[in-house]
């Protein structure tokens, strides 16, 4: 037996205003996705903005539902759109923001568990890193260089393929 250890970093910004101007924009993004949301439920909007490699920027936000496990978050609403409108091209940088009418969102807000490995499988499918950027409706930004970052040891696609 041996102990292992995993560590990760990421990157704290005071505001948005310390991005670069790319970065800036597709926060920019999220937000405005943010108020496309169908969030009557939980009156909490979430919005996701992917740039992809190519340069387009697909926009999502949460669509909840009466039935309520049958609604679907941003972040996955944005990538799937994202594969779907141009498949084959790798996922760069995605940016997640959300606002409520209840309550002030200061922190930044992560992706849940179910959106952090829908987004895996694209950096996983593709090779290359998926960035976070992470913010709540005003304050901090959070940047994580990929999904490994936020799901360590993760389930992958090549744990259920047979290889002969
Ligand atoms: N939600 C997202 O869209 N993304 C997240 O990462 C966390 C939660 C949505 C789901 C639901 O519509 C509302 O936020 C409250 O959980």
């Amino acid at each position: 037996m041996k102990k292992l250890t995993l560590t990760i970093d990421y990157l704290e910004y005071d505001s948005i205003d310390e991005l670069n101007a790319e970065d800036k924009s597709l926060m920019q993004q999220a937000h405005e996705a943010a108020t496309t949301a169908y969030a009557p439920y939980s009156n909490f909007s979430v919005g996701a903005a992917v740039l992809l490699e190519n340069g387009v920027v697909v926009k999502g936000s949460n669509q909840e539902n009466a039935a309520y496990p049958t609604g679907l978050c941003a972040e996955r609403v944005a990538v799937f759109a994202a594969s779907s409108h141009y498949p084959g091209v790798p996922i760069k940088t995605i940016a997640i923001t959300a606002k409520s009418s209840h309550i002030k969102v200061e922190n930044p807000v992560a992706p849940c568990g179910s959106c952090r490995q829908a987004i895996s499988e694209y950096e996983v499918l593709y090779n290359k890193p998926i960035r976070f950027l992470l913010m709540g409706e005003t304050g901090k930004v959070l940047e994580l260089k990929n999904v490994e970052s936020l799901l360590p040891l993760r389930f992958e696609g090549k744990n259920i393929i047979h290889s002969h």
